[in-house]
């Protein structure tokens, strides 16, 4: 049976009075998703939130939603999505009081799931960045990460079930806002810069809206 999960009475009111933009950052394990975050908040002001990043922090808090997840994130499975969602929700409301004008949730949605009930309960969003690296590449960034990161999931055990759960769970949140019409496909097999010009060539086609 799966465990129960603790939950939180969120009030979402503030971070929808807001209405700012929301991007998704979608790609495989490695891809260069928090990379080419950081590079775009230098640019454009967004506030960076990483699914990965804000559980990671939920386990070194010691809470006992912390505790449920590290097993889950060692095996490379994904963690249930009302974990996710409210963490996310939380750091967003936190961010809209300081003045947030927008957001790159980073690693989420990863599964469709995961998006359709996000832009249920809070807004839909405006685009969704995929990352698209071959598997060969993703496992050479990741190893050569795992000498410095001390990530506990960066392995070369934990790394093929982190690719088998992105084949098999996220591809489909490709696919499904592709036929949404939201989907920037982006190679991101170049340099660091090269990939970056391609983001900004698609973020100034809407940011100047913001
Ligand atoms: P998460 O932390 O999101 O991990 P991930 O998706 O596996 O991605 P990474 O953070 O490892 O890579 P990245 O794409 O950010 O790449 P980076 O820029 O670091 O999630 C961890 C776990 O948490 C999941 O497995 C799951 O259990 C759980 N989880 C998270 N979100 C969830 C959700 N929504 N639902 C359920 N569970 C969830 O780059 C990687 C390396 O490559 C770096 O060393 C970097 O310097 C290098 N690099 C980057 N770009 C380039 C380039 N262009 N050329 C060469 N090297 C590059
Ligand atoms: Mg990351």
């Amino acid at each position: 049976m799966a465990p129960t999960v603790e939950r939180k009475n969120i009030d979402l009111a503030p971070l929808k009075a807001a209405n700012v933009p929301i991007f998704f950052i979608v790609g495989g394990p490695g891809s260069g998703k928090g990379t080419q975050c950081d590079k775009i908040v230098a640019k454009y002001g967004l506030t960076h939130l990483s699914s990965g990043d804000l559980l990671r922090d939920e386990v070194k808090s010691g809470s006992p939603r912390g505790a449920q997840l590290t097993a889950i994130m060692e095996s490379g499975a994904l963690v249930p999505l009302e974990v996710v969602l409210d963490l996310v929700k939380e750091a967003m409301i936190k961010a809209i009081e300081k003045g947030s004008k927008g957001f790159l949730i980073d690693g989420y949605p990863r599964e469709v799931a995961q998006g359709q009930q996000f832009e249920s309960e809070i807004q839909e969003a405006k685009l969704v960045l995929f990352f698209d690296v071959a598997e060969e590449t993703l496992v050479k960034r990741l190893l050569h990460r795992a000498q410095t990161s001390g990530r506990a999931d960066d392995n070369i055990d934990t790394i093929k079930k982190r690719l088998h759960t992105f084949v098999t769970s996220t591809a489909p949140v490709v696919d499904y806002y592709d036929s949404k019409g939201k989907l920037v496909r982006i190679n991101a097999e170049g340099s660091v810069d090269d990939i970056f010009g391609v983001v900004v060539a698609n973020l100034d086609k809407v940011t100047s809206k913001i």
